[in-house]
C-alpha cells in the first residue's frame, strides 16, 4: 500500500476544511494555539513511517492521554477496575454530570471525564510517584524522551475547571474517589496537559495496534486479551457522543482530544494520528474526522 501518496492526496482534499469548526478555548492556554495547522503521521507495525504537514509539531494531547492512563490502571487493577466504572458508551458529552448522578457515581466508561478522573484516583492509590511514573510510561511507549507535561496548560485549565471539579465532588460523594479531591483533579489535568507530536502519538498507539501480542513496557504489563479490550473501548467510547458517527465514518478504534488530535489504530497494521485544532460541536477535530474517513475509504482498510 502506497500510504505516502494516499495521505498526500487526502491532505490536499481536507485542507479546504481547515477553517471549519472552532478550537477549544475553555482551556485558556489552548485558545492561543495556531488553529490553521494540519499534521498527519502514519506508522506501520513493520517499521515504516509516512507523514505530511505539521507531523512533528507538539500539541496538547488532552483526552488522548486517557488511553495511556487506562492502560496503566488496567494493568494494575485488572478486572477489579470495572467495579468502579463501566465500559458502555455514554451518548453524552465528555464532561456531562447528568448520567453520573443517575448512576450513583459510577462513570459509564474510562474515556469520559468522570471515568478518567476515577482512573487518575486509581493511579494515585497505586503508584509511589504518579507524576513521574505516568510520564515515564508515555516516554517509553512513544520512544521519545522529549515528551513532557505542560504545567501552564494544566494550571490554566484548573482555573476554569468548574465542571470537572463538580464531577470529582460527585464521585467523592459516592465514595468512588479514595484520595484527596484536589490532588485527583490536578493529576487528571496534568495527564491531559502532556504535549506530543503526531509522530510520537502514532509510535505510542502502535503498542496497542497488535492485539495478538502481550504489552510489556517496564512495569506495565497487559495480556493480549487486555490490549484487545482497550481497543474495544476506544471503538465504542473514544469519541463521546460521536463514537457511533466515528465508527460509521471511519471504522477504526481511536481516541480524540480537545487539543485537536485524533489517534487511531488499524489492528495488526498501523497507527495513525491527525492533528488540526478546530473542533466540531462534539469536541472532535473537523479535519481529523474527515481525513480518517477518507483514509479508510480510499484504502478500503478498516475493521469492518
Ligand atoms: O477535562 C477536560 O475537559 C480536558 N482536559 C480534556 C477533554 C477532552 O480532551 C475531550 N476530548 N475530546
Amino acid at each position: 500500500m502506497d500510504y505516502q501518496t494516499i495521505i498526500e492526496n487526502i491532505y490536499n482534499k481536507v485542507l479546504p476544511f481547515v477553517n471549519e469548526g472552532k478550537q477549544a478555548d475553555y482551556i485558556p492556554a489552548l485558545a492561543k494555539v495556531n488553529p490553521n495547522q494540519v499534521g498527519v503521521c502514519l506508522k506501520t507495525l513493520d517499521g515504516k513511517e509516512y507523514a505530511i504537514g505539521q507531523a512533528e509539531e507538539k500539541f496538547s494531547i488532552q483526552s488522548i492521554s486517557k488511553v495511556f492512563s487506562l492502560a496503566m490502571a488496567f494493568a494494575l487493577e485488572k478486572d477489579i477496575l470495572w467495579q468502579r466504572m463501566g465500559k458502555e458508551p455514554s451518548g453524552t458529552s465528555f464532561n456531562s454530570l447528568v448520567q453520573l448522578e443517575l448512576e450513583k457515581g459510577i462513570p459509564r466508561n474510562p474515556f469520559i471525564n468522570a471515568g478518567a478522573i476515577v482512573v487518575a484516583d486509581v493511579l494515585l492509590s497505586h503508584l509511589q510517584n504518579p507524576e513521574n511514573e505516568f510520564i515515564e510510561f508515555v516516554r517509553l511507549i512513544s520512544n521519545s524522551q522529549n515528551v513532557n507535561y505542560n504545567h501552564l496548560v494544566a494550571q490554566s485549565e484548573r482555573g476554569q475547571s468548574y465542571l470537572n471539579a463538580a464531577i470529582t465532588n460527585l464521585l467523592k460523594y459516592h465514595n468512588n474517589i479514595k484520595n484527596d479531591i484536589e490532588q485527583v483533579l490536578q493529576f487528571y489535568l496534568l495527564m491531559c496537559s502532556v504535549e506530543m507530536s503526531c509522530s510520537e502519538l502514532s509510535q505510542a498507539f502502535l503498542c496497542f495496534a497488535d492485539h495478538t501480542k502481550e504489552f510489556n513496557y517496564k512495569n506495565v504489563h497487559l495480556t493480549a486479551s487486555q490490549v484487545k479490550r482497550i481497543n474495544a473501548i476506544m471503538q465504542t467510547c473514544g469519541f463521546y457522543d460521536e463514537s457511533g458517527e466515528f465508527s460509521y465514518l471511519v471504522g477504526l478504534p481511536g481516541k480524540s482530544g480537545v487539543g485537536g488530535g485524533i489517534s487511531a489504530i488499524y489492528p495488526q497494521r498501523y497507527a495513525v494520528t491527525v492533528f488540526s485544532p478546530r473542533l466540531n460541536d462534539k469536541g472532535n477535530s473537523v479535519v481529523g474526522m474527515k481525513f480518517l474517513e477518507l483514509l479508510t475509504t480510499e484504502t478500503k482498510e478498516s475493521i469492518f
